[in-house]
């Protein structure tokens, strides 16, 4: 499909969707904690908003927001701002109904009276707007609240269930710092909530390009014969964001690209692109495939990890220029010495028989050239090859034969490969073909939480990260971050902001005479 090809208007999008596509959830309130905080205001309440617009969420449905500070007078209107922020109508209709059904409610996190109070008005809830007893508990949380509120939850009764109503909490990445944090996180939240209650949400698997991975493989007899080692090089996958750390330095100080990205973002993707096919599109199959997947990988060493740190530079002022941007270690409330990375790329090797011999590159980082987020799926050549790529002029030095999975911005997939030059040689030139999501379908949206909050009211764990797979990822990681700690580094910042990445980076894949792939 050519990006003239649109093949779907967004009404037609809407009326291709199977009436059973349209899963609304049994009444219930949501209650989330840390309400005051960036992501309540820029990701969920925009998602809920977008939910109820479409007609998703169940009429008898709450919003109740839960922080510290007392903002009863001004947390509606925060986050109507906000709602419009995200390219609502100020004057839409539909957005003052659903305001009506957000309120408020101040506590501290380790006030147990307050958990009381917030008990009781959960119930007055009920009994006004008929949502039942059902409850979704959203911890958006810094996580070194997630044991105490779980534990006061738990303390009054909030986390049980009976046959009648569903309690289900939330929780947001980082699960845990390292391996043995996420094993007590995991142990914590265990006495309280059992597995089937607990959503541990990472934003990635709600964007619909990571979703279609699996379908893109095992729906199409094209691609899922030839993926695997007998065909594919190397795949490379990249998480660039062009912005730094956005204020949020004493988080970031603590977590760096591995563990804010690497450890669970990278993780998740990589699995779509690596599991079995699972014998089900369900959370048990899914599960299955990916700890697989996850226990195949080799340890990883300084050998096969780098690191960086943004110093100053210019990046991408989003309107076609640049700006300025500071280093790292001149950002609000991060240790001018700091050590952090900002930058991170690692070497994955999966043994087992579809992947033995096939490197997996995977990069993250704040400050680099663009935002992209994109796979790419280097093929081999053919066995036999009877035409030579130009030697000069614009066509040679192109690598022909790749699958590109772009994840965002600019949402699609575009495969690379050999033409024949319409001219009266072979000469042969790198062509494209390319499908976009907005060319075919009229709209995306990239806010992943959208899917994630339905599928959690509706208690489908499918593309939620599990206990399991979560442990082995970070069992994965923690040696190398040890290693990392032990040994800090000598030469940060080493790459400048809006460039991409440390020469190590580069080095990394030189080793094995590849370079990263332009994104
Ligand atoms: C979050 C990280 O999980 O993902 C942020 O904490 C990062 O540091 C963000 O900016 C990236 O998400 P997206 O959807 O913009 O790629």
């Amino acid at each position: 499909m050519s990006n003239s090809d649109a093949v779907m208007t967004p009404d037609q999008v809407q009326a291709a969707t199977p009436s059973s596509a349209n899963r609304t959830p049994e009444p219930l309130v949501m209650v989330i904690f840390a309400a005051s905080g960036d992501l309540t205001k820029k990701k969920l309440l925009p998602a809920l908003f977008h939910l109820a617009e479409s007609g998703l969420l169940p009429k008898e449905f709450a919003v109740v927001g839960v922080a510290r500070r007392d903002l009863s007078a001004t947390f509606v209107p925060d986050m109507k701002k906000a709602i419009v922020d995200s390219g609502t109508k100020e004057d839409d209709p539909k957005l003052d109904e659903f305001l009506k059904q957000v309120s408020y409610f101040t506590t501290n996190f380790d006030d147990s009276a307050g958990y009381a109070k917030l008990k009781e008005t959960l119930a007055g809830i009920d009994k006004n707007k008929g949502t039942k007893g059902n409850r979704l508990f959203y911890l958006a949380v810094a996580p070194e609240y997630f044991e105490e509120i779980v534990d006061k939850l738990g303390e009054q009764g909030m986390n049980r269930e009976d046959k009648d109503a569903t309690v289900r909490v939330v929780i947001e990445k980082p699960f845990g710092h390292d391996l043995d944090s996420a094993r007590a996180l995991n142990d914590a939240v265990a006495k309280v909530f059992a597995e089937d209650q607990t959503f541990r949400i990472d934003h990635y698997l709600g964007k619909e390009t990571v979703q279609n991975i699996l379908v893109f493989r095992f729906a199409n007899a094209l691609f899922e014969p030839i993926w695997n080692g007998q065909y594919i090089d190397n795949i490379q996958i990249t998480a660039a964001e062009s912005i730094g750390i956005e204020g949020r330095g004493p988080f970031y100080e603590k977590a760096g690209a591995s563990r804010d990205i690497l450890q669970n973002h990278m993780m998740e993707m990589l699995s779509f692109v690596a599991m079995e096919p699972p014998a089900t599109y369900a959370a048990q199959g899914i599960l299955e495939e990916k700890t697989k997947v996850f226990q195949a990988i080799q340890p990883l060493t300084t050998d096969t990890a780098v690191r960086g740190q943004y110093g100053p530079g210019q990046v991408s002022d989003g309107k076609g220029g640049t700006e300025a941007a500071k280093a790292y270690r001149e950002e609000d409330r991060v240790d001018p010495h700091s050590v952090t990375e900002t930058f991170a790329a690692v070497k994955l090797s999966i043994d087992t028989p579809r992947w033995k011999g096939v490197p997996f590159y995977v990069r993250a980082g704040k400050r680099l050239g663009k935002r992209v987020t994109e796979i790419v799926i280097a093929l081999k050549p053919p066995a036999k090859q009877i035409f030579t790529g130009a030697k000069d002029g614009p066509c040679a030095g192109i690598p022909t034969d790749q699958i590109r999975i772009r994840i965002q911005p600019d949402e699609g997939i575009t495969f690379i490969f050999g033409n024949k030059l319409p001219t009266p040689d072979t000469t042969i030139c790198p062509v494209q073909s390319r499908f976009n999501y907005v060319d075919a379908f009229g709209k995306y949206t990239a806010n992943g939480y959208e899917r994630l909050l339905l599928d959690a009211m509706l208690g489908d764990a499918t593309l939620f990260s599990h206990r399991e797979a979560v442990e082995i990822a970070w069992a994965l990681y923690t040696p190398l971050l040890q290693t990392w700690a032990e040994h800090p580094p000598t030469d940060f910042p080493n790459y400048a902001s809006g460039s991409w990445g440390p020469k190590s980076a580069d080095e990394l894949l030189a080793k094995d005479n590849r370079s990263w792939h332009a994104v």
